[in-house]
């Protein structure tokens, strides 16, 4: 099954089914992206899933398509999940279990998963640890980008996406070949709600309060790699990459 069959399959909430995706690298890896909105988490999972072969899985992405519905054919639960998302909240806890539930068999294939954005509070990661365990499965690591507030709020501010295919482009730092048109599908590029300073606000202030405790939680579990964020996304891969393989032979000769 192809990676964007199994991206299609994660945001329409279908089965998965396929038996076989083969691991693009030599081996599966299941990994968590923390950090604070903007950090470019989403930018490093695109990186790092070309060349781990791991599928890129985004919780946002859910809500992102769904908001892209024509309203009548959005359920009230997402009606209602939309509304905290344009306010810069977090979507409760329930809900976002239930949807990443519902959505298990993407997490269960042989190539490997990279979420982004889940989980985002301490319920959720244990909602997560039960569903892997359930199935058999561990997280490999939990990587978690780190960057100073002032050039987070630049990188959102300046960040527009791509209203077809949600390719991220930044005004400054990765603009368009032609301004406003997307270079890979030639969507029109747009400013996301939850991008406009006020809820840019509410975000780092949930995050700070419920996503920032999660730093402990997998510190405590063996599994943080903390990754500083700083330079170029090609230079802050490098640096992933590099200490999630120093981060795997450490865990190698403690095991
Ligand atoms: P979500 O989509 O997960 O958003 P987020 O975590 O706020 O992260 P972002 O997508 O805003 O940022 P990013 O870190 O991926 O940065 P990016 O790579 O784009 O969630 C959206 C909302 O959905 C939430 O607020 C919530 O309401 C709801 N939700 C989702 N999951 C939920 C959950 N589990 N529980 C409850 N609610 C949930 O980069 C940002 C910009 O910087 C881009 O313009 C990029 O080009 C640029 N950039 C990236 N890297 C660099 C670099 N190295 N140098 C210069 N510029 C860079």
């Amino acid at each position: 099954m192809g990676q964007k069959r199994i991206i299609s399959a994660w945001i329409r909430g279908g089965t998965c089914t396929e038996p076989f995706a083969p691991p693009a690298s030599d081996r599966a890896w299941r990994l968590v992206l923390l950090g604070a909105p903007g950090v470019g988490k989403g930018t490093q999972a695109e990186l790092l899933s070309e060349r781990l072969g791991a599928v890129h899985l985004s919780t946002g992405d859910i809500f992102r398509a769904a908001g892209n519905l024509p309203p009548e054919q959005r359920s009230a639960a997402m009606e209602e999940a939309l509304g905290y998302m344009r306010r810069g909240e977090l979507v409760p806890d329930e809900l976002v279990i239930r949807l990443v539930e519902e959505r298990k068999a993407c997490l269960r294939l042989p190539c490997g998963f990279l979420l982004d954005g889940y989980p985002r509070t301490v319920p959720q990661a244990e909602a997560l640890d039960n569903l892997l365990s359930g199935e058999g499965l561990a997280l490999d690591a939990v990587l978690d980008y780190e960057l100073p507030l002032e050039v987070v709020v630049q990188r959102l501010s300046g960040r527009r996406m791509c209203a077809q295919c949600q390719a991220a482009y930044h005004v400054e730092t990765l603009p368009p070949k032609r301004e406003g048109v997307c270079d890979h599908c030639g969507g029109r590029l747009v400013q996301r709600p939850d991008d406009r300073p006020e809820a840019i606000r509410v975000r780092m202030e949930v995050y700070q309060r419920s996503t920032a405790p999660l730093i402990e939680y997998y510190r405590e579990r063996g599994l943080l790699v903390t990754v500083p964020a700083e330079g170029t996304p090609e230079e802050v891969f490098e640096r992933s990459l590099r200490l999630l393989e120093q981060n795997a032979a450490g865990a190698t000769r403690r095991g």
